[in-house]
């Protein structure tokens, strides 16, 4: 049997699909585009049928590029931008809404009432969530209660709901299989992740019936085979997991204590705790990093919504850049002196404050300040996010501060911002050699399952540093960063 295997990697700004050999190497590459709609403040919606549409181009194509037909490929691995809700007719296939992203904020008033009520611990108890409109519940219940007759049918049986994950695999195997991973029911504040199963205190409480929802299986599991008419041959799928969770497995972060962090679109930090639950005190999430053998192995994780997606902002909004590569460069040529802080609470704020209805804003502009000054403050918010994020990890987690952290997606390319973070964090950057951690990581969960790639073992050896980034700045002035940064922050927040 070969060993090649074909990591589907559907982000939150772009599909990719990504062809891998027995070593790790990527033969075979495709990536799509496709369109951000924003029908009001703080919403964020995709069209599914786009999703499924570029996820299948990027598939054909890096199938083509690496000289391979579908019949070499011994298995596919799903990995997807989490908590993003579709709900859809079971009979037809078709969504009865658009796709409501992880980013969206509309059900913010929902999220408050409930927790206004006092119901945000026995929440995070059962899910190791927090009451944030971030996760999907919520999402669910508004298009069940805002699409017309969608309550009615859905009592009837005759919707699904999935996250992307569990979409692209209806989608992916005609209709047969209704599904997720533990790692994405974990992001739903459905799931209880302690016991491992749905939670009927909080099916009553969202008001989603359970009718609606997919099985749960293991990330490395048997999720049937793509429709043969799709790729030309049948093709086993045998690994999912949402990205963060992937980029985890990738990064070989398999011991307790491990830490990665992610640049994408937002930014999110995970550590695995092993066998162990950790409750944070200081507003992280509790969440599954993966689940293999019926085991779960837990995380602590902070999320931030905007980390890349600053930069596409200075791109798209602002113009001062033509091309993403660009923003280091013109953030290195910055006048160091000016004290600008860039806040990107586009779509409300994160872990560890978890304000959905604070809005962006910039300190600190004179006359002097120019898009080099905007584009430093820019980068440098990402760092201070991360800063936010490693100090609250230290502070739940037995043995405090991490000594290094490993780093990966599209932004870790600039080494300016890689540098900036290890002066900020006060930590060694490390950055891998293979930066499709992601894609890497739901590969090795089907390429392990299929029987065609190693143990986790042999695969944390073959994991190679790039670069390491070492921190350089004094104590003094980063702690006064670092507090400005928060005062930015402060002045942000609104007041509940
Ligand atoms: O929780 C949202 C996360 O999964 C999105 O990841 O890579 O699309 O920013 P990304």
């Amino acid at each position: 049997m070969s060993s090649y295997i074909l990591a589907i990697d559907q982000g939150t700004t772009s599909s990719r699909a990504v062809v891998f050999d027995a070593s790790c190497g990527v033969i075979g590459l495709g990536q799509q585009e496709f369109a951000q709609s924003f029908p009001k403040s703080g919403w964020v919606e995709h069209d599914p049928e786009d999703l499924w549409r570029t996820v299948v181009e990027a598939c054909r194509y890096a199938i083509a590029t690496s000289g391979l037909s579908a019949s070499d490929i011994a298995a596919i691995g799903i990995t997807n931008q989490r908590e993003t809700t579709i709900v859809w007719d079971r009979q037809s296939g078709v969504p009865i809404h658009a796709a409501i992203v992880w980013q969206d904020r509309r059900t913010a008033e929902r999220c408050r009432a409930l927790n206004d009520d006092g119901l945000e611990p026995m929440v995070s108890e059962k899910t190791g969530l927090l009451l944030d409109p971030y996760f999907s519940a919520t999402k669910i219940a508004w298009i069940l209660d805002n699409v017309e007759g969608a309550r009615a049918r859905a009592k009837e049986g005759r919707l699904a709901f999935g996250t992307v994950d569990t979409f692209l695999l209806w989608r992916l195997t005609g209709g047969r299989v209704h599904a997720t991973d533990a790692t994405n029911a974990s992001r739903t504040l459905l799931y209880d992740i302690r016991k491992g199963s749905w939670d009927d205190d909080l099916l009553r409480l969202f008001d989603v019936p359970r009718s609606l929802l997919p099985e749960v299986r293991d990330s490395a599991a048997d999720f049937g085979e793509t429709d043969p008419d799709l790729f030309g041959a049948p093709i086993a799928i045998r690994g999912v997991a949402g990205d963060q969770q992937a980029a985890t497995v990738g990064q070989a972060c398999f011991e307790p204590g491990m830490i990665k962090s992610t640049y994408g679109t937002g930014c999110f930090a995970m550590v695995n705790t092993g066998d162990r639950f950790v409750a944070s005190q200081n507003r992280l999430l509790t969440t599954i990093a993966y689940q293999i053998d019926g085991r779960p192995t837990y995380a602590l994780e902070g999320s931030i919504f905007i980390a890349g997606a600053v930069v596409q902002w200075l791109r798209d909004g602002l113009g001062i850049i033509d091309r993403s590569e660009q923003s280091g460069t013109l953030a290195a040529a910055a006048d160091q002196d000016q004290g600008v802080f860039f806040v990107p609470a586009f779509t409300g704020l994160g872990a560890p404050w978890w304000d959905p209805d604070a809005r962006g804003a910039i300190f600190g502009i004179t006359r002097g300040t120019t898009a080099r000054e905007i584009a430093r403050a820019a980068l440098e918010s990402v760092c201070y996010q991360t800063v936010d994020l490693i100090d609250a990890i230290a502070k739940d987690w037995p043995s405090g501060a991490p000594r290094s952290l490993r780093v990966d997606g599209g932004m870790v390319a600039s080494d300016w911002t890689m540098q900036r973070l290890a002066d900020l964090l006060d930590v060694t950057v490390e950055r891998p050699v293979v930066m499709e951690t992601t894609a890497l990581g739901a590969a090795w969960l089907a390429g392990y399952r299929a029987g065609v790639w190693p143990g986790q073992r042999e695969f944390s050896e073959r994991w190679r540093l790039d670069t390491r980034f070492e921190p350089s700045m004094e104590m003094t002035e980063r702690l006064d960063r670092v507090n400005r940064w928060r005062e930015a922050v402060g002045r942000t927040l609104t007041a509940r």
